[in-house]
């Protein structure tokens, strides 16, 4: 039986639709189970100066539809060193929080891992990022809703790219994966996606410029992913003015409006599941994981295996891109 009594809340790193969604559920689940929540300001940040308040139902109350984070979010330096950290420590001692749950990607798990060990903390961390990076689950929270953000935006620039017959690089985000160009290529339709998972193992733009791409049309749209491995699509389109100059190219970045907007209703399902599963872990005595979700059972991933493996883009879609988009 968990001698959790209090549990803290925070969300850290890029915020993602579908954060709120999440800390609604866990406030609600916790409380549910009776267990007290405070709601942590502004990340690792909010721990370590003590921007905490305890959280009621009703400070969850009409949250569910909306983007971005109520507990705001940030980047925390401090929370990288052994001091900041202790103060971290401290304030959860000061606070009486038993336990945290933490909502965010990459950097937020490496830290809670880090944290959890070093001071024998129960953390229990929720997959939050539009970037779909964290391996053991196959979705994380915030990936679909930005999925459809850039299959809107594709849909808007191909009527210009039709209009015009140029050929269109749009930068998608994803940090160093692939994820969000390629099913976004799919799903909008384009011509390609160069992403960083396959740019070391083949030129990926001669590629399908020696395909013939333009066989059957006359405009053209590439989802690029930023990364350096790809070079972004300023990078990549550069290179084609230089090397083939018979094509008319513009480039877009799609940047941060990809992390706004009302979550979709698969980011809302998946975070309320996540949040419930959050405070089970908890209730059933888990320690340091990552709440997953594989073919749509709730799993738990050690933040370990979460954070140390590369997640793997399924091979199979590469395939499914190329042949449609003949
Ligand atoms: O991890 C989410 C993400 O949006 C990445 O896709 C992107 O590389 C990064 O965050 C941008 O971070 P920031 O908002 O701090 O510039």
């Amino acid at each position: 039986m968990s001698t959790v009594k209090c549990v803290g809340i925070l969300t850290s790193g890029g915020d993602a639709p579908g954060m709120n969604a999440a800390i609604r559920a866990v406030t609600r689940s916790a409380i549910y189970n009776g267990i007290q929540v405070k709601g942590i300001y502004r990340g690792y940040k909010g721990l370590i100066t003590g921007e905490i308040q305890e959280f009621k139902t009703q400070n969850v109350s009409n949250i569910i539809q909306r983007g971005g984070t109520i507990l705001k979010t940030a980047r925390c330096m401090e929370f990288k060193t052994p001091e900041g950290r202790k103060q971290a420590y401290d304030k959860l001692l000061e606070e009486n929080v038993d336990a945290l749950i933490v909502i965010g990607g990459d950097g937020t798990l490496t830290g809670a891992r880090i944290f959890a060990k070093e001071f024998n903390y129960p953390i229990v961390g929720l997959p939050g990022t539009i970037d779909n990076d964290l391996y053991g689950t196959d979705i994380t929270i915030g990936y679909d809703t930005a999925l459809n953000t850039i299959m809107e935006c594709v849909d808007k620039i191909r009527d210009t790219a039709t209009s015009h017959d140029r050929l269109f690089f749009i930068e998608v985000m994803g940090r160093d994966a692939g994820f969000l160009a390629l099913n976004g290529a799919i799903a909008s339709g384009a011509e390609a996606a160069i992403i960083p998972e396959t740019s070391l193992e083949k030129d990926q733009l001669a590629e399908m410029i020696e395909n013939g791409f333009r066989k059957s049309k006359n405009s053209s749209i590439v989802l690029v992913a930023e990364s350096e491995i790809t070079g972004g699509a300023i990078g990549i389109a550069e290179r084609t003015k230089k090397e083939y100059p018979q094509f008319d190219v513009r480039v877009t970045i799609l940047g941060h409006l990809q992390r706004g907007g009302s979550p979709s209703a698969q980011d809302r399902i998946l975070a309320t599941r996540m949040g419930v599963a959050a405070i089970d872990a908890l209730l059933d005595d888990q320690r340091n994981v990552m709440i997953g979700i594989q073919n749509d059972q709730i799993i738990y991933v050690p933040f370990a295996k979460a954070i140390k493996n590369d997640k793997p883009i399924n091979r199979e879609l590469l395939n499914t891109l190329r042949v449609s988009s003949i």
